[in-house]
């Protein structure tokens, strides 16, 4: 009896150990993906040449890819080999720390995703080892994610956009709660622009070197009540709209969650609706290299030109048209229903090229530089902000003494004054109330 107890407890003890061993083995599915080898045959955003390494969901797939030499993004790119044109990078792990040949992207044993030079210099990861990791997806929407055993998200992609936004993700607050745009095509840092859910509002801000502060372009209030705030921005795509039974029609927009709204005044607002003719699922919103909002939708069942542009936010159809973009006509320029119509020089009006640019002053003497007046215009500041009210001679005298100043916009019909740390895109506005001053040098 002894002997067979003890048989058994010695069977029961190796079954325990082999199940340990074999659940351990299969706790967290771990990989190492190299950055090494040849990069890929088609087509994609920035130019860039790109490897793919990882797990692939139609139409996601993770890759790093490069614009410039030995600096490499780890990014998902969306769109299939069959769609053709341009696929598109709509996320992105390391933006501004690119990683060099031979770079890793691994999942550890511990459920650490790690992103790391080859010499094992962590890059970015998801501080998630010994969190209850035991799985690795991405998942048909392109949200990456890490699951614990009960399937629920320990990490996921979608909590750290940086230009785009996939549907059903979101901008919180807690958590990310803006978008900022990439540099240019070929550099992959913070761009000057940003789209930020704010408590009130969304709004956009450019960013320029000589700012002090980052100065609102476009602002949309809707659907935020008195006593509540934005806690939540999610974007969205169904077929069941409020604009059709029709099954084949889909709406593709934001939805705005609030907080501080009891529950029977509760229904979360939706806004910047677009309706298409297909399923929409597939889709994308970003904060483009320009400063303008776009919705980009991709069919997976088409061929050809898969990808539509549906819709741009800032266009001539719309309260704002590109003028309203800082940078839509360069260094400087006025701008009329989205077009670059004029290079405004101290001898009037010439016409627009990318040259144009307003004379630099290098004094901050008052002696050494002077004003040149246009009637008729706006700064892309001036629509969402108030400005200061007060004496034209004041605010002339503020941009004066200030060497940062670049010129002053003034309203005479209510004595506002708004300093100019950054001139770029002038919007003509036909109302000989609102006028600037540009400085120029006197030689
Ligand atoms: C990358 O690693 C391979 C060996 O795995 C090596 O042959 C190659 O030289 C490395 N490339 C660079 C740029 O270090
Ligand atoms: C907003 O809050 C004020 C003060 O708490 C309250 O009197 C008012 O009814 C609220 N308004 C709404 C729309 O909830
Ligand atoms: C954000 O809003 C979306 C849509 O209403 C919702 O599905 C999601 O759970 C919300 N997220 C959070 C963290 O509240
Ligand atoms: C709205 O946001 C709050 C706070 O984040 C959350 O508790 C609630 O579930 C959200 N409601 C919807 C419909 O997403
Ligand atoms: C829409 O497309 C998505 C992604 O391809 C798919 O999962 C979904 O089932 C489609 N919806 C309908 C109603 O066909
Ligand atoms: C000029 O501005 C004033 C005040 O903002 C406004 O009442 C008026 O309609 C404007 N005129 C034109 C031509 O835009």
């Amino acid at each position: 009896m002894a002997s067979t107890n003890y048989s058994r407890i010695i069977i029961i003890s190796f079954l325990c150990f082999h199940l340990f061993f074999v659940v351990s083995q299969a706790l967290v599915p771990s990989f190492t993906y190299v950055n090494q080898g040849n990069f890929g045959d088609y087509i994609v955003e920035y130019g860039a040449n790109y490897r793919p390494r990882g797990p692939a969901t139609d139409p996601f797939q993770v890759c790093f890819y490069n614009t410039t030499p030995n600096a490499y993004t780890l990014a998902l790119r969306m769109g299939t080999v069959r769609s053709e044109n341009l696929m598109r990078w709509v996320w992105e792990a390391n933006r501004g720390k690119p990683v060099r040949e031979n770079a890793t992207f691994s999942l550890g044993r511990d459920g650490n995703l790690v992103l790391a030079e080859a010499d094992g210099q962590v890059v970015w990861q998801t501080n998630t080892a010994n969190k209850g990791v035991v799985g690795y997806e991405l998942l048909p929407n392109g949200n990456m994610v890490l699951l614990d055993s009960k399937g629920r998200f320990v990490w996921q992609s979608f909590d750290s956009p940086t230009d785009t936004l996939l549907v059903g993700q979101s901008l919180l607050v807690g958590g990310v709660s803006k978008l900022v745009s990439r540099a240019s095509e070929e550099n992959n840092n913070d761009g000057p622009y940003s789209f930020v859910m704010e408590p009130k509002r969304m709004a956009l801000y450019y960013k320029s070197d000589n700012s002090p502060r980052p100065m609102l372009y476009w602002a949309e209030y809707e659907g935020i009540g008195k006593n509540s705030s934005l806690s939540n921005l999610t974007l969205l795509s169904d077929a069941d709209n409020p604009y059709s039974r029709d099954d084949s029609v889909y709406l593709l927009y934001f939805v705005f969650n609030t907080t501080n709204v009891s529950p029977d005044q509760f229904s979360p607002a939706k806004s910047f609706g677009v309706i298409t003719r297909y399923n929409s699922t597939l889709s994308y919103f970003r904060l483009g290299m320009d400063g303008n909002l776009r919705y980009f939708t991709f069919r997976l069942e088409v061929y050809n030109f898969a990808w539509d542009r549906v819709y741009t936010f800032l266009n001539r159809d719309s309260d704002n048209d590109e003028c309203q973009l800082p940078e839509r006509c360069g260094k400087f320029g006025l701008c009329e229903d989205s077009q670059c119509v004029a290079c405004p020089t101290p001898n009037g009006l010439s016409g627009w090229s990318k040259d144009c640019e307003a004379k630099k002053v290098t004094s901050c003497k008052a002696s050494e530089f002077h004003y040149y007046k246009l009637e008729g215009v706006d700064h892309y500041m001036i629509k969402y902000t108030t400005g200061d009210v007060t004496k034209q001679s004041k605010c002339e005298s503020k941009c004066t003494s200030d060497c940062k100043c670049l010129g002053y916009f003034f309203h005479t019909d209510q004595s506002r004054c708004w300093i100019a740390y950054d001139l770029k895109t002038l919007t003509r506005v036909g109302n000989s109330t609102n006028l600037a001053y540009i400085k120029t040098p006197n030689k």
